[in-house]
């Protein structure tokens, strides 16, 4: 069974003035165990997608699945604290915990016991490269780079089954970029998750076990060129 899956799914912005149709007649499947690209041009619905798949915005009609269950009838803060980690474009970090704590933030709201879950936490800031010169500072204390890579952290700790990412590059330099996606792929391919990365870096859709791209709010699957 498809872990996430998209069917007929609508999402509009609507305020007095006007009504964006961001997302359109959404339908695609994600499995554990593989690394997926959304690649598209701004503005074509890559972030609304990744909120919808998130369960933090619900589609105007048609449906987001979780193991096959609608998450419409799903516990949605359970699924978001135990199932679905997100990196967003923006980072997202707590801004007046500490790297460190920031980045147990999801292995504390599982209850993993304080000691296991701050050497998961050190263990995940090693592998972006981030040693205890980083673990006290708070997010303002950080390039972008380091806020993304602690963003990236967060999500390899946290250990859920499906990983969504937002442009996790965009603010690092070649060989950060390339280590974090290398990490993303082996979380995919080692540690069985599904793992859905939006990106502009047609060198990492390249790398991607399916490639979808977004034009104008609607998604398909693009082909392999021959
Ligand atoms: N809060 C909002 N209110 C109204 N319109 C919005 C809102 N957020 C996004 N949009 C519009 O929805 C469409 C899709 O936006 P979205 O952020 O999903 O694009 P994107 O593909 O992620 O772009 P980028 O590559 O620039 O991040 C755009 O036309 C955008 O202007
Ligand atoms: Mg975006």
């Amino acid at each position: 069974m498809a872990c996430l899956t998209l069917e007929n799914v609508n999402f509009q912005y609507k305020n007095k003035a006007q009504t964006v149709r961001a997302v359109q007649e959404a339908t695609a499947q994600f499995e554990r165990g593989k690394f997926y690209a959304i690649i598209g041009k701004s503005g074509s619905g890559k972030t609304t997608l990744v909120s919808l798949l998130a369960g933090l915005d619900k589609p105007a009609d048609g449906e987001v699945a979780f193991e096959g269950t609608n998450l419409k009838n799903l516990n949605v803060y359970d699924y978001r604290l135990h199932h679905v980690s997100v990196i967003y474009q923006s980072y997202n970090l707590f801004p007046l915990m500490t790297a460190l704590e920031n980045v147990m933030f999801p292995l504390y709201v599982r209850k993993t016991p304080k000691k296991q879950a701050r050497e998961a936490a050190k263990q995940a800031l090693a592998m972006v490269g981030l040693d205890e010169r980083f673990y006290k500072r708070l997010p303002s204390m950080l390039s972008g780079g380091e806020q993304q890579r602690v963003a990236i952290a967060r999500a390899l700790a946290s250990g859920s089954e499906v990983l969504l990412a937002d442009e996790p590059t965009g603010n690092l330099d070649e060989e950060n970029g390339k280590i974090v996606v290398s990490l993303l792929k082996t979380l995919a391919h080692e540690q069985n998750r599904c793992v859905i990365v939006v990106t502009h870096d047609l060198s990492i859709a390249a790398q991607a076990d399916v490639v979808f791209e977004m034009r104008d709010g609607f998604i398909r699957e693009k082909q392999p060129e021959a």
